[in-house]
This record gives C-alpha cells, structure tokens and sequence, in this order.
C-alpha cells in the first residue's frame, strides 16, 4: 500500500497567500513603476512568508508530533508533520508501541528514555494510555532528555472491550485494560508496515534498529521470544508454575480448545515483545480473531484456571499457534521481576539487548534484581507524582 503524503495545511496555506497575490499584481495592467513596488512588495511577502515556513519547522523539531492531543483508537493521519523533519526523510520510521499507566509510568519514562539513548533511528513512539493520565505523561515527556523524542500520545477507549473481558475479581489482569492495547496494533499504528510492541517494565540496551530488523517468515505476522530459548531455560521460571507451554495457560479440558488440536506441550512464548507485520496482521484479521477468543473465554472460561496468570496471553497463543517467527532471547531476557533474587549474573545481564522485569518485582518497586541497572534510565517525575519505592526510605517500617 503506498505511503499517503499529505502537506502540512500551514504552509500550504502561506504559499496560497503569495500566489495569489502575484496573481492579483499581473492582471491589473497598472503603470511599469506601480507594478515594481508591488513585485517589490511581493518579494518582501514572500520573504517573510519563508521565514514563517522556516519558523514554523522549526518549533516542530522541538515539538515534533507531541501535542496533537488525544486521539481516540482511530486512524491518525499525521504523515504531514513525519515528512517535514528533515533529518529523517531518509531513514525509515520505527513505531515503538508502549502502554503509560498512572501507576507505573516511572517504568513507561526509563523504558522509553532506553529505547533512545541507544539508538541513532528514527524511532516513533506510540503510547496509549487513558485521557486522565496524558497531562502527567505529557509533562514527564517535556522534561529533560526526553525532549527530543518523536511520539505521539493515543487515548485507549475501554469500550471496546466490552463483552470480550470478564470482570473477575479474581484474575488481577482483567483491571488493567492497556494490556490490551498490543492487540490493536494495526489501528493504533495505521499507517505503518511493521511496528514493536513493547511492555513497560522493560529497559533496551541495544540499538532497537537490530530488533525492528528481525526477519519475519513469509505469512507470519509476528515475531516473539520463546519460553523454551537459551535464555530462559538457563533459569527455569521457579514460581511461575509451568507456564512455558501451552497446557500452563490454556484449559485443555475444554472441548473447543481440544478442537483445535494444538499440543498442549508446545512452547509458549512471551507476548511483552514482539514485533509485528502490520500488512499480514491485517491481512490475517489478526485482531478479529484475538477478540473472538476473548468473546469465547467470557462465555466458556477457556483459559487455564490452575494459575492466576495472564489473560493476554492466552488469545494470542491460539492465534499464534505455530504461526509466528522468533526473535532473539537476547532481546527478551525475562523474569527479572519474578523474585527479589538475582537469577542471572551480573556478565548476562549487561550483555542482554532487553531487560524485561515480568513479576511482581517491579524495577521501581521495594525490592527487585537489578533495580540500579534499570534506574540509570529513569528519569524523575517533575511533578513529583511518581516516586521510586526504595529499601534504603524505609528501614524504619522494618520491625
Ligand atoms: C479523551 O479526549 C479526547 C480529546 O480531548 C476526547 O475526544 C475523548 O472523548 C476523551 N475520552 C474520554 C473517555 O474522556
Ligand atoms: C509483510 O507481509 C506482507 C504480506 O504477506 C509481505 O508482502 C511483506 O514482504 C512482509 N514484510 C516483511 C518486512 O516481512
Ligand atoms: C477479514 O475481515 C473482513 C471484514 O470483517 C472479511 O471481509 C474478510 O473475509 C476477513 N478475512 C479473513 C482472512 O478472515
């Protein structure tokens, strides 16, 4: 599908002014020295015309796609500003999608701030969050370092999981909406081939230029990191029950599940990174298929209820079901945040390109492994909202 260029209206509109006010000093068939001044006038115009244009190019860099505000979960036409940012138009677009929630935004900033201090590409991203947390988000993002990134901020609208997730206070995950943001990919991303997806409680080392560039087989739509890979095996998941197959997140005893035929000891694989075909996702109605799913668990309870685990996950196993690329475990070493125990040494650590905290071991939390590794890439709260929990603030609590 080719690109649609669409030109800033702004300086259309400046342009226009010029042309016909030429057009007006042509046909007036007034005297040789009148039409002199006014040719004179119209070089001035057009002068300062530039000058507008070159201005208002200007206070893009600095602004670049930030401010457009809130969109709701609907295609976003804004090419017009991605053109006019000279410095990219020869380098190809890399949409980075992350959830920001006001809990843990600290985490959305460090992960954010990693992406781009380790990277030379034109990297875009693309955060969704609620209209409630987009001033706080807003104002982080102005703040500091982060001032030159390109993002754009996308509002996710909880209607459209209605009917698709079951209010159970039970399972933790169904409260926390954005989860779901990575299954509509294509409408937050619209105009984009191939996108990342990336959760919060990450920290990327390497350039994510490497990652983007993972090739994806013919058909496939996306790429994850398995839960059998070199990386992971290394530490066997303690605490996480056996949720590295299929049989640990899916009911098996479900006959629409036992239809499908899928071995119930395939490797599952980590939905926190992925990159993503855009074009095939669509072409595959991949986004349909992951709401059918998440109908039927509603009306027939298919996920897997011995772990209190993921909801997310599930849909997209089925979907997925050995239909996906693999990316480099190096890009998605996880479970730093399953205990508050360092599981990998300190070598494998600074030679993984992602860091994933996945747990209740949060980086920016009481306790977790490696907390000073993720902190250089926080960045403090300007207003002061967010605040790192840390062991050192509270000793005196301890009895
Ligand atoms: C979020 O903000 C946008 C733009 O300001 C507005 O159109 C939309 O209705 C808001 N959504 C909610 C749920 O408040
Ligand atoms: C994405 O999928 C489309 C449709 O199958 C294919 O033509 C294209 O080559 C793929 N792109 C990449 C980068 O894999
Ligand atoms: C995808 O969905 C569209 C509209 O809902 C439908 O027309 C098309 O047949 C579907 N394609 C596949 C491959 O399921």
């Amino acid at each position: 599908m080719p690109m649609v260029r669409t030109w800033n209206p702004n300086s259309e509109g400046k342009f226009c002014c010029f042309y016909i006010y030429q057009g007006q000093s042509c046909n007036t068939g007034l005297p040789v020295s009148v039409t002199i001044i006014i040719w004179a006038l119209a070089v001035i115009l057009f002068l300062l015309a530039l000058h507008h244009n070159f201005l208002s190019l200007s206070s893009l860099l600095r602004n670049d796609v930030s401010d457009s505000g809130i969109v709701g979960l609907q295609p976003i036409d804004f090419t017009a500003n991605f053109h006019q940012h000279p410095v990219n138009e020869r380098q190809e677009e890399i949409p980075v999608v992350i959830a920001a929630s006001e809990d843990r935004l600290g985490g959305t900033i460090a992960a954010i701030n990693s992406i781009h201090q380790n990277t030379r590409s034109n990297v875009i991203f693309y955060i969704v969050t609620f209209n409630r947390t987009a001033d706080h988000l807003r104002s982080w993002l102005n703040s500091g370092s982060l001032k030159s990134i390109r993002y754009k901020i996308v509002n996710f609208d909880t209607k459209l999981l209605e009917g698709k997730v079951k209010e159970d206070p039970d399972q933790g995950e169904s409260m926390k909406p954005l989860t779901f943001a990575r299954f509509y990919l294509p409408i937050l991303v619209p105009s984009a081939k191939k996108a990342i997806y990336m959760d919060d409680d990450v920290i990327v080392q390497g350039d994510i230029l490497a990652l983007y560039n993972t090739p994806l087989k013919p058909g496939h739509a996306a790429a994850f990191s398995e839960d059998c890979d070199s990386a992971s095996t290394k530490v066997m998941i303690r605490g996480a029950g056996n949720q590295y197959n299929y049989i640990g997140y899916l009911d098996y005893k479900k006959e629409r599940i036992r239809k499908l035929s899928m071995k119930a000891s395939t490797c599952s694989f980590n939905p926190g990174v992925f990159v993503a075909n855009l074009t095939e996702w669509k072409r595959q109605n991949v986004t349909n298929q992951l709401e059918k799913w998440m109908k039927l668990n509603v009306e027939e309870g298919l996920y897997s209820r011995t772990l209190a685990g993921s909801i997310t996950t599930p849909p997209l196993l089925i979907v997925f079901y050995q239909q996906h690329s693999t990316i480099d475990p190096m890009w998605n070493v996880r479970h730093l945040g399953s205990s508050a125990g360092k599981r990998y040494s300190p070598q494998f650590v600074k030679a993984a390109k992602l860091l994933h905290w996945n747990g209740h071991f949060k980086p920016w939390g009481r306790a977790a492994s490696y907390a000073d590794v993720w902190e250089k890439w926080y960045i403090p709260d300007p207003t002061g909202k967010f605040s790192l929990i840390r062991r050192h603030m509270d000793t005196s609590n301890i009895k």
